[in-house]
């Protein structure tokens, strides 16, 4: 039985002292649950929520970083970094980094490799636009995201993998794909790893699904057969709201 794992994408959003306030509301509100709780945060979070999630079962991931570990590259954070601080996870391939900062299927997968280097637990996102939906390209879409996203990991770093199957069309839209449209795209990318890395590795990779999860479509998600939890943007905001989703089999 695979455990559910539900993530908070704070994406641009949340000054520490907001940050803060935000733990220290939604620490008591999950600390019953058996899921597995992360959030995601600005870099400029990380270190203040670290600190507030100490003896608590919230983790932390960052939502991107560089794939090397050091060197003239203004502006990055390294896997290092991000781990001597005690970072846990490291969302990868966000839609928005593919759309707006050139991220690509080969950055991702060097992303891939170099959080598992640095024993960082990566979040790749994989999912199709509005237009790759229409045209009926869906799962050829992330059939291949997936396969070049895990290129040349082994069995184990596979199968310690997240993926977040996010359909773009579905972000921040309030649209959110139906719980058997993302469950048979979910059993899709878990048929491709099973295609490649066989049975016992495809039936443990955790895959969630994201795009505008909130508390009232949560359960019915989180239900199906092969959703494994969620990646949640804008209703992880709310300390109350997501604490709803994370609960949402209580
Ligand atoms: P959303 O974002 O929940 O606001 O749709 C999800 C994501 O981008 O990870």
């Amino acid at each position: 039985m695979r455990k559910k794992v539900i993530a908070g994408n704070w994406k641009m959003n949340m000054l520490p002292d907001e940050a803060i306030a935000y733990m220290q509301a939604f620490e008591p509100l999950v600390k019953e649950t058996k899921v597995e709780v992360i959030l995601c945060v600005p870099y400029t979070d990380l270190f203040y929520c670290i600190m507030n999630a100490q003896g608590t079962n919230i983790k932390i991931g960052a939502q991107n970083m560089h794939f090397e570990e050091k060197g003239a590259y203004t502006g990055e954070v390294s896997p290092k970094m991000l781990k001597a601080i005690g970072v846990e996870y490291v969302i990868i391939g966000h839609s928005e980094r593919r759309q707006y900062f050139s991220e690509t299927d080969e950055t991702v997968n060097k992303k891939v490799k170099a959080a598992f280097a640095n024993d960082l637990k990566p979040i790749v996102c994989v999912g199709e636009t509005l237009e790759e939906r229409e045209s009926g390209k869906t799962e050829g879409i992330i059939r291949m995201q997936t396969r070049l996203a895990l290129e040349g990991l082994s069995d184990w770093q596979v199968q310690h993998t997240i993926i977040a199957y996010e359909p773009i069309w579905a972000i921040g839209t309030g649209k959110t794909a139906t719980s058997e449209d993302a469950n048979s795209s979910i059993k899709a990318i878990r048929d491709e790893i099973r295609k490649i890395y066989g049975d016992s590795v495809a039936e443990e990779v955790i895959i969630q699904y994201g795009g505008s999860v909130k508390s009232s479509n949560a359960k019915e998600l989180f239900s199906t057969s092969d959703i494994d939890g969620g990646l949640v943007g804008g209703a992880s905001l709310q300390p109350e709201e997501f604490s709803k989703i994370v609960n949402y089999d209580a």
